[in-house]
């Protein structure tokens, strides 16, 4: 539990049922580790979870759950399901974990159904709470409620649970569905678990018979509406992925023109939930906003411009430009056609153009970097100027070096800038030098030879190949005859 919310007990509790595979997604991924909007479902269910609080995880995995273990990288707990049995079998695995936390509520859910959120899951266990159950189920009422468990009421909360391949054609007609999201009491769980039997339709063990169970006991079962409409829908197949990502996609760009982002065309354009866009940020098709990414009021971000971790000031152009893990401060312009690659620092007001490559490097402030450059492992000053085709050579093969450029320096075209080497301010290398020593402040660095002019060298080998060309000719007019 973190501090803030007094709500939760100490004890209280998720396990997270991950132990499908998914057999429609012709993958070898468990399933829910397929992506909406670049994340793992999972991830989108276990980030539901801590914005709610709960901190004490466990994670049923079966199909490929090493895949899951590596995804998680030791973050919560696992348990391994070796055969799917059903989702009651799938609770079961976690058994020894709920033993340790007997005096708590045990919150499960489906780790393929990831638009859960914190306001249902602590509305639900505010009811369960008040009302003192066993159980609280979260359902929803949906238009077309084929396939999902059906919820059915009585005057004192619920009757039951029953699956959509053991409804009655009454039951069948119920639109109030199990989103496979509950609150149990962790206790009155453990007391019917080895109790659920896998007589039904499927031959499988359904947690839902805790339900009845439960209500056998003489406990209380309830159900809480989740005021959220995609709060149980998952996917079977590609297509049903697919309509999970747009609906999450617009549901963040919506959120986005409440703030006041202009977007003119919505094609090619997904923005990662995290990512923050400052108000008038104008941003174009084809942009793939994700990961931490924020970008500054004013802005014009696009066309075609990726931008992962990376942070953009205010008045920033950004045209055609891939970006990882980089910050760009306010009034730059940059592309078309520019990466910034990890751990590069576009200062304020720098211009970047076509082609260039900026690597875990500093550019400084109203520097340009207009054509045709790679830029790595350097700290560059203020107000430089690159001329077109300049490589800082900063690989040996084996080790890599770092290049220093003090401010107004100049670099002329097609420069090489061998490292470890720095360039001192205001200094000036000739166009096509190599240069491989340091240049001290206001020199200039040239390393390169001298034109040598050979007068009329050019037209004497002209005449020389007219000469071949027209003995080649009479040669083969002789042959014809
Ligand atoms: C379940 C509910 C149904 C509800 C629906 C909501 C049961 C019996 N039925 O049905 O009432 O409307 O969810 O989506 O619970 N899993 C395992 N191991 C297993 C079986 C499933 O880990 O042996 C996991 C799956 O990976 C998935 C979750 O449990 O994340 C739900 O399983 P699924 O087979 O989709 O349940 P449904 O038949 O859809
Ligand atoms: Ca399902």
């Amino acid at each position: 539990m973190r501090k803030g919310d007094c709500f939760l007990n100490i004890n209280d509790n998720v396990v997270i049922l991950a132990g499908g595979q998914g057999k429609r997604m012709k993958t070898d991924k468990p399933k829910v580790l397929l992506n909406v909007l670049g994340e793992p479902m999972l991830e989108w269910v276990i980030r539901a979870c801590e914005d709610a609080g709960l901190s004490q995880m466990c994670i049923v995995k079966g199909y490929k759950a090493e895949k899951i273990d590596e995804y998680l990288g030791g973050r919560y707990q696992t348990v391994l399901q070796s055969e799917r049995l059903g989702t009651g079998h799938a609770v079961m695995q976690a058994i020894p974990f709920l033993e340790e936390k007997r005096g708590g509520n045990t919150l499960i859910l489906c780790g393929d159904a990831p638009f859960i959120d914190k306001d249902t899951i602590s509305g639900a266990l505010a009811l369960h709470k008040e009302k003192g159950c066993a159980v609280t189920v979260v359902t929803s009422v949906i238009d077309d409620p084929t396939g999902y468990g059906r919820v059915v009421r009585n005057d004192n909360g619920i009757s039951g649970i029953v699956e959509h391949k053991d409804c009655t054609p009454q039951q069948l007609e119920i639109r109030e569905i199990n989103s496979g999201c509950y609150w149990f009491d962790t206790a009155a769980l453990l007391s019917v678990l080895g109790e659920i039997t896998p007589n039904n339709a499927q031959g499988e063990y359904y947690l839902t018979d805790c339900v009845e169970l439960l209500l056998k006991k003489g406990l209380r079962a309830d159900a809480f509406v989740s005021q959220n409409p995609n709060v149980s829908l998952g996917a079977n197949d590609r297509a049903g992925l697919l309509r999970l990502n747009d609906i999450a996609r617009m549901e963040i760009i919506n959120r986005h023109l409440d703030n006041g982002v202009e977007f003119d065309c919505l094609d090619g354009v997904i923005i990662g939930r995290d990512v923050e866009i400052g108000g008038a940020a104008y941003i174009k098709s084809g942009c793939r906003l994700l990961g931490k990414t924020k970008v500054g009021s004013d802005s014009v971000i696009g066309p075609n411009t990726v931008l992962i971790n990376t942070s953009v000031g205010e008045s920033v152009t950004l045209n055609n430009v891939y970006a990882t893990d980089s910050v760009v401060e306010n009034g730059a312009e940059i592309g078309p056609w520019v990466q910034l690659r990890p751990n590069s620092h576009v200062k304020a007001h720098a211009k970047i153009g076509d082609f260039v490559e900026i690597k875990n490097s500093t550019i400084g402030e109203r520097t340009a970097v207009a054509h045709l450059t790679y830029v790595g492992d350097s700290d560059v000053g203020n107000n430089v100027n690159f001329g077109c085709g300049c490589v800082t050579v900063n690989f040996d093969g084996e080790n890599k070096f770092r290049t220093k450029i003090g401010d107004n320096a100049f670099i002329g075209c097609n420069t090489n800038l061998v490292s470890p080497v720095s360039i001192g301010d205001c200094a000036y290398t000739a166009a096509g030098s190599t240069i491989t020593g340091d240049v001290p402040a206001g020199a200039l660095a040239i390393e390169r030879g001298h034109t040598v002019i050979k007068d009329g060298y050019a037209f004497k080998k002209l005449a020389k190949r007219n000469e071949k060309f027209a003995k080649l000719e009479k040669e083969q007019k002789e042959s014809k005859k």
